[in-house]
This record gives structure tokens, C-alpha cells and sequence, in this order.
């Protein structure tokens, strides 16, 4: 479709293959069985199922972050399969991911100060100190974190407040495309609510594309208007959320449902929580 932003057809991932010139080479560990997936513009598609499922190796797939054995990657209409890192590096910028775990992706030992400016500077966003300042401080006050955290290190902030850094520092850079993996998994309910809000809202200003990776169908509800539903490295399901959790279609969207706890599922969870976190 012309307002697909990407589309993936019959992506197949294998790891620790080798190909041989004496012959067929080692088989390796196939984790995607051909997945179809399309994600429009402006749209929140969700991507769930069990651990282990394959989820994290779709999204990494489709950010050309690891190779494809079989399929077709169209980003913006155009080929990115196998385009080489020369070609991909002016893409980078507009494809950006926001990991599970921030400590993991923002380094230990910067400020968020630097580790929010430098990919500005990278990608030719700001060219002096006073400009970058200024974008940050902007985008601090969208994600509503006081200025002052941008001489703090990322183990002196909060979870939540980490994971908001981990959203600026995608949004900053003004991206069309963002991969969310599991980015809620590790914060307690109401800080869960207030970090999906925000990102709905910055999605929702910035037009933005995004696929949101859970194994939580109760989190994917509340973020999402469609859903893919994975099982074993394949599609077994997919379709707009309200459709696919009022009425699923495959067994297995049926034990993922039952295995929500109640609670979670009211549907009003996400706009009712408005505590805020800690002050920094
Ligand atoms: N780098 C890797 N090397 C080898 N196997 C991997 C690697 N990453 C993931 N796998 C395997 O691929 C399968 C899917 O993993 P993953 O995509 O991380 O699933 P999910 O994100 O749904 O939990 C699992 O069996 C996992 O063990
Ligand atoms: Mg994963």
C-alpha cells in the first residue's frame, strides 16, 4: 500500500548458519519462518507473543540491525534488504529503537547532557554546543524531566525517568520509524502508564511510524491499532487490536488473552493514571 512506511514479506532469520564453499554448510537455528508485516504511516502496530517467540529478532530484522536469510525489507518504498552500510547510514537517523533496558543502551559513564547531544552532532542536527543545548532543553520539557538531569549519569535517574531519556533520545532526532522493545517491561504499573502515555503523545505530534514489541497483550491494547500476534517465529494472527482481543481468531491469541491478569485489562488503565514520579 502507498501509506505503508514499511513492509516486510516472507522474512526469514537464522542464526549461527554457515554457508560453505565445500557444500551445504552448517544449518544454524531458523527463528523466523516467513513473517509478513506492514506498518503504515502514522500507525502503532504491536508485535506480541511468548518469550523467545521471535519478537526481538523481527524488530532487529526489520531495522537491518541483523541480516535476513530469506524476504524483502521496503522502508519508504525503497529496497533496504541488503542495501550496504554505506547506503543504510543516511536511514539510521529515521529508524531509531528505544530499548528495555536504558542502562544497557546509554553509557554509564556520560551525562545525559552528552549522551542526548551526541547523536544531534552525528547526524548534523545541531552544529554548535548552544544550539544542541537548546533542542535538548526543549525536548527535557516535552518528556517533562527538569533540566538538571542532564548533568546526572544515567544511574542516578529512575527507572521511568531513564526510560523518558531513552524516548528523547530517539525523538530528538526526529525519526519517522521507531522500533519499542519491551521498553515498559521493567517499571511498576503507574510508571508503565505515564512512559506509554508520553510516547503516544510524541508518536501522535510527530506523525511517527512505530512498532511496539511486548509480551504483554494488555500493554500492547492501550498503545497499539493493530497487532501481530507471533508463535514460534510465526504470524498466527493479526488485525486491529480491538478486533483481534474482542474476538480472537487462533487458539493461541486465546491462552495469551487468558493469561492477562484482570486488573490490567481495564481499558481506561492508561489515561486514569496520572501520579507522577519522584522529583529528580
Ligand atoms: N543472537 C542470537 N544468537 C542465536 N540465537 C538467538 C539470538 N538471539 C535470539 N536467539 C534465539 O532466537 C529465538 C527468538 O529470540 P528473540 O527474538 O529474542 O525472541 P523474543 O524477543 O520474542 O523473546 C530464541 O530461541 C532465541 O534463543
Ligand atoms: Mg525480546
Amino acid at each position: 500500500m502507498a501509506d505503508d512506511l514499511l513492509v516486510a514479506t516472507g522474512v526469514e532469520v537464522t542464526y549461527g548458519g554457515r554457508a560453505s564453499i565445500l557444500g551445504a554448510g552448517r544449518p544454524g537455528n531458523k527463528v523466523l519462518h516467513g513473517t509478513d508485516i506492514r506498518i503504515g504511516r502514522g500507525e502503532t502496530v504491536g508485535i506480541v507473543g511468548e518469550s523467545g517467540s521471535g519478537k526481538t529478532t523481527l524488530g532487529r530484522a526489520l531495522l537491518r540491525l541483523i541480516d535476513v536469510s530469506a524476504g524483502r525489507i521496503l522502508f519508504d518504498g525503497r529496497d533496504i534488504t541488503r542495501l550496504p552500510d554505506r547506503d543504510m547510514r543516511p536511514l539510521r537517523r529515521r529508524m531509531q529503537m528505544i530499548f528495555q533496558d536504558p542502562m544497557a543502551s546509554l553509557n554509564p559513564r556520560h551525562s545525559i547532557r552528552r549522551i542526548l547531544a551526541e547523536p544531534l552532532f552525528l547526524h548534523g542536527l545541531a552544529s554548535d554546543r548552544r544550539q544542541a543545548e537548546g533542542l535538548l532543553r526543549e525536548m527535557l520539557d516535552r518528556v517533562s524531566l527538569p533540566a538538571v538531569v542532564l548533568e546526572r549519569n544515567p544511574h542516578e535517574l529512575s527507572g521511568g525517568q531513564r526510560q523518558r531519556i531513552g524516548i528523547a533520545r530517539a525523538a530528538l532526532l526526529r525519526p519517522d520509524f521507531v522500533l519499542a522493545d519491551e521498553i515498559v517491561s521493567g517499571l511498576d504499573v503507574s510508571t508503565q502508564a505515564q512512559v506509554l502515555n508520553l510516547l503516544k503523545g510524541l508518536s501522535r505530534e510527530m506523525g511517527l511510524s512505530m512498532a511496539f514489541i511486548s509480551h504483554d497483550l494488555s500493554v500492547i491494547r492501550a498503545v497499539c491499532d493493530r497487532v501481530y500476534v507471533l508463535r514460534l517465529g510465526k504470524i498466527v494472527e493479526h488485525g486491529p487490536c480491538q478486533q483481534v482481543f474482542s474476538a480472537p481468531r487462533s487458539a493461541y491469541t486465546k491462552v495469551l488473552l487468558d493469561a492477562i491478569p484482570l486488573p490490567e485489562i481495564d481499558p481506561s488503565w492508561l489515561t486514569r493514571s496520572s501520579v507522577s514520579e519522584d522529583a529528580v
